[in-house]
């Protein structure tokens, strides 16, 4: 049988394949720096905290089979080690998953270098978690519907993402896209709520959106020197904004760097 292609939405997946090879790409060069941030104290504390304060609105087992989409290094599999059951990182830079590989391998972990669209590991999940990963994402609904589709039923989703709504975050991401050849230039902005109605697209129920990362991000997840001055400092910001984060939502939501989002699959599907 012959097989017709709509011209223009192949033209999409040409121009969505460019998109994640760029992207991919950029990774991949950069990944020994990347690595750097979660070996060094002060900005691997920080990291650790902006994992932790994500993954703490939502119930976590010990005997969780967790997934992390866009691992990076893989350095949350350490800090999750004795927290669940199962770890499973997917990266699509196959430089950051050797690195993964090299830094943070150990029982019930596991790294995969896949696109998370392609990725089929044969099982679902009770937890998928992803940090700045869904505004690299070249069609977001159809990569959030196929991660959603592995967690098991009742299994939560959450991700935690920069957020535009802060003026400073979106002019200083500008900055740093015209300047910074390490930066992506591949990234969205995703607003709280594109991020809620995205979920909600996704068939994810109980969604809410959370600020998280007032001094921490942008002062204590950027490596600097010297040590013994950063490594206070970066405690000091997290320490803050873990008081300043019990603080109403409301009343957060416009000044903090990320936004955490968070949405359950519901337990039996109609
Ligand atoms: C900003 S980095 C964040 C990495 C890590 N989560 C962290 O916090 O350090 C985004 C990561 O997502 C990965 N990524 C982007 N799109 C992806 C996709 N479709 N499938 C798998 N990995 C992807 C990139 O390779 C990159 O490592």
């Amino acid at each position: 049988m012959e097989e017709h292609t709509n011209p223009q939405s192949q033209n999409q997946q040409d121009a969505d394949t460019d998109h994640a090879t760029r992207d991919r790409e950029l990774f991949d060069q950069i990944a020994e720096k990347y690595c750097r941030k979660d070996l060094l104290t002060a900005t691997r504390h920080a990291r650790r905290h902006r994992l932790f304060q994500t993954l703490r609105s939502i119930p976590m087992s010990p005997k969780a089979d967790v997934l992390e989409v866009g691992c990076g290094a893989g350095f949350s599999a350490k800090y999750l080690e004795g927290r669940v059951g199962s770890y499973c990182g997917v990266d699509y830079s196959e430089n950051l998953i050797h690195y993964a590989c090299v830094h943070n391998s150990g029982p019930e972990i596991e790294f995969v270098a896949a696109n998370i669209k392609d990725f089929q590991p044969g099982k679902s999940f009770d937890l998928i978690f992803a940090i700045g990963l869904l505004h690299h994402f070249d069609d977001l609904d159809s990569m959030l519907k196929s991660t959603v589709q592995l967690l098991k039923p009742g299994g939560w989703f959450i991700a935690n993402e920069p957020q535009p709504g802060n003026p400073l975050v979106s002019v200083a991401r500008r900055i740093r896209k015209r300047i910074d050849t390490h930066y992506s230039a591949e990234q969205k902005e995703l607003t709280a709520r594109s991020l809620q109605d995205a979920c909600e697209r996704a068939n994810l129920s109980s969604v809410q959106i959370l600020p998280q990362g007032l001094f921490s991000t942008p002062f204590a997840e950027v490596p600097l020197s010297p040590q013994w001055l950063s490594t206070p400092f970066s405690y000091l910001a997290c320490f803050t904004d873990k008081i300043v984060e019990r603080l109403p939502a409301i009343a957060l939501r416009k000044l903090t760097w990320n936004l955490i989002v968070a949405g359950q699959k519901p337990e039996a599907e109609c």
